[in-house]
């Protein structure tokens, strides 16, 4: 499996060229090497050429269905909030599962803000603590731009390929980690998360067809540096592959996580194993921090945040 993963992603290079030149095309990039200087300049903050920002913006993605990417990035969220940092949701995904998850409404706000240019205030929602964090404990506001239905409608809806970079760099005085969930369908949305992410992390099962999402979402993020470098912003940091919903007494689930830990060795998270708190918790609308605190699952849920936080700030 390692040789094929490595193997998949150089031969799909050329596969995916055409999606990323179709993504590119799309956007109003022009080729002329003045303009381009022109367009770094129109980033905010982009003066810092290369050096990237003390607020990091870490996406959640595999370009498979329901390997854990919302519960991952709501947890990550929640206990970064809880270990005291100001943290933003934001739910990219047109399902607005980040937004059910916490028992708010479905709203446009990330439409509004990437399309309409909504000022903040109108789009954040504050989470309510209960929801998130465990009784009577001490912590940071958590704040979530919700979703619904017309973030499908973000990517015919924008011609700048910087658009979420843009409105995410006018938080970075007053936040300290943006976390994106994504849907699992790529879509010209995606291409603008790559140019205003830091820091990629990948949930997956601990089977083929998830295999195949994070082989391909790999390989797009690959794309996507030599993009990146060409405006001088940082490559993306490889936060890591976090297997999810894990039967390890199982053949199949044991065989191919040691093919994932060959693959990628040191970058492959302690596995979450399948325990039914984490669908109770999503039914509950609350994290597991909040549900069940001295739980497995919550322990769990720690062990990932605290090993997320801790390869961001070695490779930052
Ligand atoms: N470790 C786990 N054990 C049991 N259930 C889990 C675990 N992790 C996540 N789940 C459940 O699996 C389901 C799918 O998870 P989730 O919605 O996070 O996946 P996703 O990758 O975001 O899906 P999509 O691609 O559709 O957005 C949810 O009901 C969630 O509660
Ligand atoms: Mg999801």
């Amino acid at each position: 499996m390692g040789r094929d993963i490595g193997t998949h992603i150089h031969l799909s290079r050329n596969c995916h060229r055409e999606y990323i030149l179709c993504c590119l095309s799309y956007y109003r990039f022009s080729k002329r090497p003045g303009c381009l200087e022109a367009i770094r300049r129109t980033i905010p903050g982009a003066e810092t050429e290369g050096k990237g920002f003390a607020m990091k913006v870490i996406t959640l993605l595999n370009e498979k269905g329901g390997v854990g990417k919302t519960t991952l990035a709501v947890h990550l969220a929640a206990g970064l909030a809880i270990r005291g940092q100001r943290v933003v949701l934001i739910d990219a995904d047109a399902q607005a599962n980040a937004t059910i998850a916490f028992g708010l409404a479905k709203e446009p706000g990330f439409y509004d803000l990437i399309v309409r240019h909504a000022p903040y205030q109108d789009v954040m929602r504050l989470i309510p603590q209960d929801r998130y964090a465990p009784q009577d404990s001490i912590v940071r506001e958590l704040m979530l731009i919700p979703s619904n239905l017309e973030t499908r409608s973000i990517s015919t809806s924008i011609s700048d390929a910087f658009a979420v970079l843009k409105r995410l760099l006018e938080l970075r005085e007053t936040v300290d980690t943006v976390v994106i969930d994504t849907s699992p369908t790529p879509s010209l949305l995606h291409s603008s998360i790559y140019m205003a992410t830091d820091a990629l992390l990948y949930p997956t099962l601990l089977e083929k067809w998830s295999f195949d999402g994070l082989r391909e979402s790999i390989a797009h993020k690959e794309q996507f540096q030599p993009i990146r470098r060409q405006y001088k912003l940082p490559d993306i940091t490889f936060l890591g592959i976090v297997p999810t919903m894990t039967r390890l007494r199982t053949l199949e689930h044991s065989d191919n996580l040691t093919y994932l830990t060959e693959s990628f060795p040191g970058q492959v998270y302690d596995p979450i194993p399948l325990r039914t708190i984490w669908t109770e918790a999503t039914s509950a609308r609350k994290t597991v921090f909040a549900l069940a605190p001295g739980s497995k699952t919550a322990t769990d849920a720690w062990n990932f945040v605290d090993r997320a936080q801790e390869v961001l700030y070695a490779k930052a």
